[in-house]
């Protein structure tokens, strides 16, 4: 899986092709190849990016993340 935090953006997370989000009791499955989080918090569809963070003028630095895992 990899993870791409965008330059004052949001999250891209190649997914492998199914993604389990679970925050409390709440459990979203998302089966796209790519998903967009935010992580600015002003999207007002949470958990996905919905261009809010261009007005919001968020600024964060970019960096990629890759994870392997044994399945
Ligand atoms: S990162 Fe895009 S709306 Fe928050």
């Amino acid at each position: 899986m990899k993870i791409e935090f965008r330059e004052n953006g949001s999250i891209g997370i190649e997914t492998g092709g199914k993604l389990v989000l679970r925050q409390g009791e709440q459990e979203v499955v998302i089966e796209k190849p790519r998903v967009s989080l935010c992580r600015c918090g002003h999207s007002a569809n949470k958990p996905f990016c919905d261009g809010a963070h261009k007005t919001a003028g968020f600024v964060a630095p970019a960096a990629v993340i890759e994870l392997k895992t044994d399945s």
